[in-house]
């Protein structure tokens, strides 16, 4: 039998990935009303994944290249750096890279082991946690934080306390890299994900944040292209 074609396995995985996306929607419809914090949702996706990554529809087992790219103009010296919601870990894996000093974290305990083991010799310090109950200590504790795909992922009402959330963990002085969804149209989303507009992302602003950068692009998924951003912030000393 002849030895399948890179181009074959990774049409193979994107088409159970969509399958799997199929079925995680399905599954999450029916209980985002009763659960708006998504936990239960997210911990069943990565449990009945049985290691297969394919089952996780977010997961592109590589960085974000923009945040690659970044890392690259901004190395760190040691910095403190922080991954919040860090799925499978591949962007926390590299800024640890790139010299930070870095944690990740996730409300899944099992997406963390799975991380730990796809790393088995990782600087990054993973462990499980909740945006929403970060231990003390990270209040203003990292220099440079990391969100991907976070905001997006809980419903709009959730929005103010995610920001929150986000923003308090970023020390003064500090950077807070964001990347997610975007849309142009005012009106909420019907999501999930719920694509961020511009003025979502302003609450930053509100909290003390100057925009130092942001990139727009666009990523395919499947037939559509889909609008993205990732911002770069500077949080007030
Ligand atoms: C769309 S995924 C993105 C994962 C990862 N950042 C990435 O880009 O691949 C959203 C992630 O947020 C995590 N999550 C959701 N709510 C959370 C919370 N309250 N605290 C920590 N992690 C959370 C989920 O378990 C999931 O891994």
């Amino acid at each position: 039998m002849t030895k399948p074609t890179r181009e074959q396995i990774d049409a193979e995985f994107a088409a159970r990935r969509a399958k799997a996306r199929e079925e995680v929607n399905k599954l999450d419809r029916n209980t985002i009303h009763s659960e708006p914090e998504r936990g239960a949702f997210f911990n069943t996706v990565y449990d009945r994944a049985n290691d297969d990554a394919a089952q996780i529809p977010w997961a592109d087992l590589a960085p974000k290249p923009q945040l690659a790219a970044w890392l690259k103009a901004n190395p760190g010296n040691g910095q403190t750096a922080l991954d919040i919601a860090c799925g499978l870990g591949d962007n926390a894996e590299e800024i640890a890279a790139a010299r930070y000093d870095t944690t990740a974290f996730d409300l899944s305990q099992t997406a963390i082991d799975w991380a730990k083991q796809r790393f088995p010799s990782s600087k990054v310090k993973y462990l499980a946690a909740s945006l929403f109950e970060p231990p003390m200590e990270w209040r203003g504790g990292f220099e440079l934080v990391n969100e991907c795909y976070t905001l997006q992922a809980l419903p709009p009402q959730m929005l103010d306390k995610s920001t929150r959330a986000i923003a308090n963990l970023v020390k003064p002085g500090g950077t807070l890299l964001v990347y997610s969804r975007m849309r142009h149209n005012i009106e909420t989303p019907d999501g999930p994900p719920w694509p961020l507009h511009e003025n979502d992302l302003m609450k930053f602003a509100d909290l003390g944040f100057s925009l130092v950068a942001d990139e727009r692009f666009e990523v395919v998924r499947g037939e559509r292209k889909v609008h993205h951003q990732f911002a770069h912030w500077h949080k007030s000393p």
